[in-house]
């Protein structure tokens, strides 16, 4: 019982979330993770593109898209290369739901508001217990500014919200310029919880063949540093539920976000690396850590490094950091 979390108003047995990623295409694979002990399980996403495609076939509108968006059928992947279409995605949720019984989280990933949204509803009513929106977006359009970059997304935020009953959880960048303040109007626009944070996938350079390459590389502990700090810096004020992603890869890793804040940490990498193995070695260094430190219960541990809680909390700001450039000695 003293692993047990409460994350988005759901009461998981343990804080540990398989986060979005292909896992939730195996049913048997979803099955062993639910036995290793996951909390809960996040869908990988399905997108707004992908979304807004099967709408536009449907209308039988695809030839013209090419000409009038050629984005949309140029640069994105063709609709058969998704995962799963949207409405094998909403039977899978509720295949997840017969077969598991820890919460299963539906994903939708984009960042214009649109019809897509409405998928929501459809995600829902297949089952699933709760939504992650993941924001994924890039501002490489130079006449828009931060602000009109974070009131389209706090829209499409709000209109989920409006559109779903179940709890919304947002996934967000690392690269807000003030990321606290953007934390505090997720929550003012209803969402109940956020994700620290995305993960961007950067694209490498091919000097022979003059390319640029996309690539998938998984993560390693040296991201975890990102997601302490503002989870350390968040979780005193946020009213949110705070979901750790990225870099978590021992327990030690697990047990950080804990004290920096997190109600929950999400786990991919090393899944993918590992297997249902992964789970079980992070669930039981974590309980071995807390009986060895007398924690009865993630509860109380949490936050217990955060910026309110910690003996240091110039560590987590700005002095710290013209102390540790003064620290190296030539
Ligand atoms: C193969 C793969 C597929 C992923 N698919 C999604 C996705 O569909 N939606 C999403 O929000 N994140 C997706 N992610 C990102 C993960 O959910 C996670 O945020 C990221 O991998 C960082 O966590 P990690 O360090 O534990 O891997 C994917 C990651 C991987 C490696």
């Amino acid at each position: 019982m003293k692993l047990a979390t409460d994350y988005l108003g759901l009461h998981l047995r343990t804080p540990l979330i398989i986060g979005a990623s292909p896992c939730c295409d195996d049913l048997d694979l979803c099955k062993k993770l639910q036995d290793a002990g996951a909390g809960a399980l996040v869908m990988h996403s399905l997108f707004e593109e992908q979304i807004e495609l099967e709408e536009n076939a449907r209308f039988r509108l695809l030839d013209g898209i090419a000409e009038s968006h050629p984005e949309a059928t140029g640069y994105f992947p063709n609709y058969d290369d998704y995962a799963l279409a949207p409405d094998l995605y909403v039977r899978q949720v509720a295949r997840l739901k017969h077969a598991l019984h820890i919460p299963v989280i539906a994903s939708l990933n984009g960042h214009r508001p649109g019809g897509w949204i409405d998928q929501a509803r459809q995600l829902e009513a297949a089952g699933a217990d709760a939504l992650e929106l993941n924001l994924y977006s890039l501002a490489t359009d130079p006449d828009m500014d931060s602000d009109d970059v974070e009131s389209d997304l706090l829209y499409v935020v709000s209109q989920v919200v409006e559109t779903t009953a179940i709890p919304v959880s947002v996934k967000i960048s690392p690269w807000h310029t003030a990321p606290a303040h953007f934390i505090r109007q997720l929550e003012l626009r209803g969402a109940r919880g956020t994700v620290l944070f995305n993960r961007f996938y950067q694209p490498d350079f091919d000097i022979e063949d003059l390319e640029v390459r996309p690539q998938l590389r998984l993560s390693d502990s040296s991201e975890l540093l990102l997601r302490l700090r503002w989870l350390s810096i968040v979780s005193p004020h946020s009213g949110l539920s705070l979901a750790a992603s990225g870099g978590v890869h021992t327990p030690e890793d697990l047990i950080k976000t804990i004290l920096a804040g997190a109600h929950a940490t999400q786990v991919v990498s090393t899944v993918l690396r590992h297997g249902p193995a992964a789970v079980t070695s992070l669930l039981s260094g974590l309980e071995t850590w807390m009986e060895e430190h007398e924690y009865t219960s993630v509860a109380e541990m949490r936050g217990a490094l955060n910026l309110a809680r910690c003996p240091n909390p110039t560590a987590h700001e700005r002095a710290n950091y013209l102390h540790v450039l003064q620290s190296w000695k030539v």
